[in-house]
């Protein structure tokens, strides 16, 4: 079929969801039906083990597809597909993300807040409108990895952003994670950061 019709956008959006300014964004699957493959879960709006997705396809692909995935796996676990569907039944979902927006929002207040006084000077981060993450980079000569192992020392932690190149890794760059937290522990997560490296 997608020889036929020459290509597909396969779109991976699992926070499209978690936006915290500024209108919501269309998705790929909206502009073009015909031609995305969107993917999104219910780990980032239910619970992050929950590991239920689903896809929604153009027709002629949907039969291609439930063989592949039941060739990968069989299928996802039946008890966690109806504790899922027994959820969605009885929550406001609407209700639900926007609460999630307000408590996650004011996190991500808090990790910007204090971020730039954590890190060495020199370092940038980005602001973002949506999502779970902070993104930031060390000044140049900076090991990400190595101030890791520092704050692990101070049981903080962030990911190095080196395994997530797709070309040649930036060791000076990390994520920081700002919705498990409340906006006191973040605070006091970024002063055990800026004691890594002081
Ligand atoms: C970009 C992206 N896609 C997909 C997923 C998969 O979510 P899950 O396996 O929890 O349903 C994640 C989870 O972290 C993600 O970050």
């Amino acid at each position: 079929v997608a020889e036929r019709c020459g290509f597909w956008l396969l779109e991976d959006d699992p926070y499209g969801e978690l936006r915290y300014r500024g209108a919501p964004l269309p998705s790929l699957g909206s502009l073009a039906a015909e031609r995305t493959l969107s993917l999104s879960t219910l780990s980032k709006v239910a619970a992050p083990g929950l590991r239920i997705g689903w896809v929604r396809t153009p027709p002629a692909l949907r039969s291609s597809l439930v063989v592949a995935k039941q060739a990968a796996d069989l299928h996802s676990s039946t008890i966690d597909q109806a504790a899922a569907a027994r959820w969605l039944a009885t929550v406001d979902l609407d209700a639900h993300i926007a609460g999630l927006r307000a408590e996650y929002g004011a996190r991500r207040d808090a990790l910007l807040t204090g971020l730039a006084a954590a890190l060495p000077p020199g370092s940038v981060h980005n602001r973002p409108a949506g999502g779970m993450f902070v993104w930031a980079r060390l000044p140049d000569g900076w090991d990400a990895e190595a101030l890791l192992e520092r704050a692990l020392a101070r049981d903080v932690a962030f990911v190095p952003g080196f395994p997530f190149f797709a070309g040649p890794p930036d060791r000076a760059t990390l994520r920081l994670s700002f919705t498990a937290h409340a906006p006191d522990e973040i605070a006091e997560g970024l002063a055990r950061l800026a004691g890594a490296w002081h």
